[in-house]
């Protein structure tokens, strides 16, 4: 056996840099969280060869002495903490005293820097474990930081690189994110002497748009909740709008861009019910809480959080992008005004705490409401009973025009056509009306069962003898859910209550799905078994039974009492698959159709 011995300095610092700066986007991080440390307005940064042959940050921020330049560099140097206390409470970025030894360790690096009372800068140059004295040199107030060669005298590390294209990828993400972060500095990136990107300082909103696309920021809607000593802002991508790839999802604990389990969970379970299960929806979400209720000393590049209470972040964010999403008809997706709509919400809607506004790209700033109408007209009674209501009946008080406006006729069998304050409005009506039942299922169950409605004259199939038994094992599961299914022989069943809302399926088929769905899932109470994590499965197959099939006449009074529920439900603007249900078309886009008004 060898003896043990005591690493020298730089080998010591080239293991750090192995976690610390694993490739140029990570000493590109790790130099920006520096220039935003310093309180700088003004960063910009310069890439040759995706950052592997060059790599420079400039800032105006506050710049460092003479003295402290050589220890800038040393390891376990830091001016962020001092105290154990000061490592449990973390505002800054940076605090491990590490970044800039690693970096040195594994490149070539200057360091020149100007503090604001001085008459000119510093600079050093560290080449491997060589650092030069301090030297005057000529720099504007700031600080900025040169590194050259990352990797020439570690060749293993150099092999791991990928491909300039690649290792630039990587750089404008980081820069991204940090630019994201920070809409208060402004940015700038070059890369092999070409501008990539120039951002001035700017509001939040207007700096997503710039760096993820307008695109993105029309279709996402806003999150801005708080709680005690929490607050979550930022943008959620439309449930419609998500992509198959998983791209633009960002989270920012205290600024500081994050990979946090806790959070990714929340998210997935808001969008689970609006949103099919391969698709991934595109979110730019800000934490702000007490730096105390986190630890960022988890992890050497500082990417990932433990949050003291995760619980109780899981559920507030959870609860403000679910109440985000649920917003039905925002006022300003139709154009009208919120506060023609301020009277139509629903007296006792504790909202107040949650704004959602949508985005849409001219009116950034401007809230809308995510509104209830005041009425809610007996739905069913009225699509399934034909009661022969007039068109008047559903009309707004004031003469209003709702905002899914008036139904003028059906197409084909599948759709509503209706004219609103816009335009033209189109909606699915299978795929709305099936998102309104499952919705009225999920909000009856959540508060007590399913109302049954008892069959005058029971519907007796025959049945799967696996079906039977399920029907007799599960009998109070099926009872929780509004059915009373009695076995009548081991392979006959006999339907004698659904659930109100789908009293018009079909019985036999209805229950042979559910009892399915029972078995494979398994029981033992909807709200307390197994069952619970698939309810919505069951409840969205539920309604997909009873909802309006295609090619069924509805009259006009059905047709807005389609619309007018389709405003007054939660998340209805997307179908349990996370489809659309509805979309708008403007007068002035179907002028453009016919060429008018050129
Ligand atoms: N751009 C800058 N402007 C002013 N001071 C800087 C700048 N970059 C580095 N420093 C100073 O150099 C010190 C060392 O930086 P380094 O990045 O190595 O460590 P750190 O930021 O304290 O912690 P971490 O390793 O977590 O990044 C900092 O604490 C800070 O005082
Ligand atoms: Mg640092």
């Amino acid at each position: 056996m060898t003896a043990i011995r005591v690493l020298p300095d730089l080998l010591i610092n080239q293991i750090a840099a192995g976690e610390v700066v694993e490739r140029p986007a990570a000493a590109l991080k790790e130099l920006l969280e520096n220039s935003l440390d310093a309180g700088a307005r003004d960063i910009s940064v310069q890439l040759a060869s995706g950052g592997t042959k060059l790599l420079k940050v400039s800032d105006d921020g506050h710049g460092i002495g003479k003295s402290d330049l050589l220890l800038a560099l040393a390891r376990h140097a830091t001016s962020k903490i001092a105290t154990l206390e000061d490592l449990e409470r973390i505002a800054s970025l940076g605090f491990r005293g590490e970044a800039l030894a690693s970096i040195a360790a594994v490149a070539n690096l200057t360091l020149t820097s100007r503090m604001r009372d001085s008459k000119h800068a510093w600079s050093i140059t560290a080449e491997g474990s060589m650092v030069s004295d301090p030297k005057p040199a000529a720099h504007d107030p700031g600080t900025s930081v040169e590194v050259h060669d990352l990797y020439f005298n570690t060749p293993a590390r150099r092999k791991f690189l990928k491909s300039e294209a690649t290792e630039y990828a990587h750089c404008d993400e980081v820069f991204k994110r940090i630019a994201l972060a920070r809409p208060d500095v402004a940015f700038r990136l070059q890369h092999n002497g070409r501008a990539q990107w120039h951002l001035k300082a700017q509001e939040p909103d207007q700096r997503i748009s710039t760096l993820l696309g307008d695109e993105f920021s029309a279709a996402a809607l806003a999150v801005d909740a708080h709680s005690t000593g929490l607050r979550l802002t930022g943008l959620v991508g439309l449930p419609a709008a998500a992509r198959g790839v998983r791209d633009a999802q960002y989270c920012f604990v205290n600024g500081r861009f994050v990979r946090d389990k806790v959070l990714a969970h929340a998210l997935r379970q808001a969008y689970q019910d609006v949103l099919h299960h391969d698709r991934h929806p595109a979110f730019v979400l800000f934490v702000d809480l007490d730096p105390a209720r986190v630890d960022v000393n988890v992890h050497p590049a500082k990417s990932e959080v433990r949050f003291r209470d995760s619980q109780a972040l899981h559920q507030f964010v959870f609860h403000a992008v679910t109440r985000a999403l649920a917003g039905p008809v925002t006022a300003e997706r139709t154009g009208v005004p919120a506060q023609e709509f301020a009277h139509a919400q629903t007296p006792g809607d504790n909202r107040t705490a949650v704004d959602v506004r949508s985005a849409a790209v001219g009116a950034p700033n401007q809230y809308g409401v995510g509104f209830r109408t005041a009425q809610k007209p007996a739905f069913y009674d009225l699509l399934f009973a034909r009661t022969g209501a007039t068109q008047d009946s559903f009309s707004q008080p004031s003469g209003e025009v709702p905002p899914l406006g008036f139904a003028l006729a059906q197409l084909s069998g599948i759709y509503i056509l209706a004219q609103n304050a816009q335009g033209l409005v189109i909606v699915d009506m299978h795929a709305a009306h099936e998102r309104i039942v499952y919705e009225k299922l999920k909000t009856q169950l959540d508060t007590d069962r399913i109302a049954m409605q008892p069959l005058l004259i029971p519907v007796v199939f025959n049945a799967e003898r696996i079906d039977v038994a399920t029907a007799e094992d599960h009998a109070e599961t099926l009872a929780e859910i509004g059915f009373e299914i009695a076995a009548l022989s081991p392979t006959a069943l006999a339907v004698r209550g659904v659930p109100v809302a789908l009293k018009d399926a079909d019985a036999a088929e209805l229950a042979r799905d559910v009892l399915a769905e029972i078995r494979e899932f398994g029981a033992g109470g909807v709200k307390s078994g197994v069952l619970t994590e698939r309810q919505n499965e069951l409840l969205s197959t539920m309604a997909c039974h009873a909802a309006v099939r295609a090619n069924r006449a509805l009259s006009v009074p059905e047709m807005n009492a389609l619309l007018r529920e389709m405003e007054a439900t939660e998340r209805s603007g997307q179908c349990n698959h996370g489809r659309p249900t509805w979309h708008q078309i403007s007068v002035a886009e179907l002028d453009k159709l016919f060429m008018r008004g050129r």
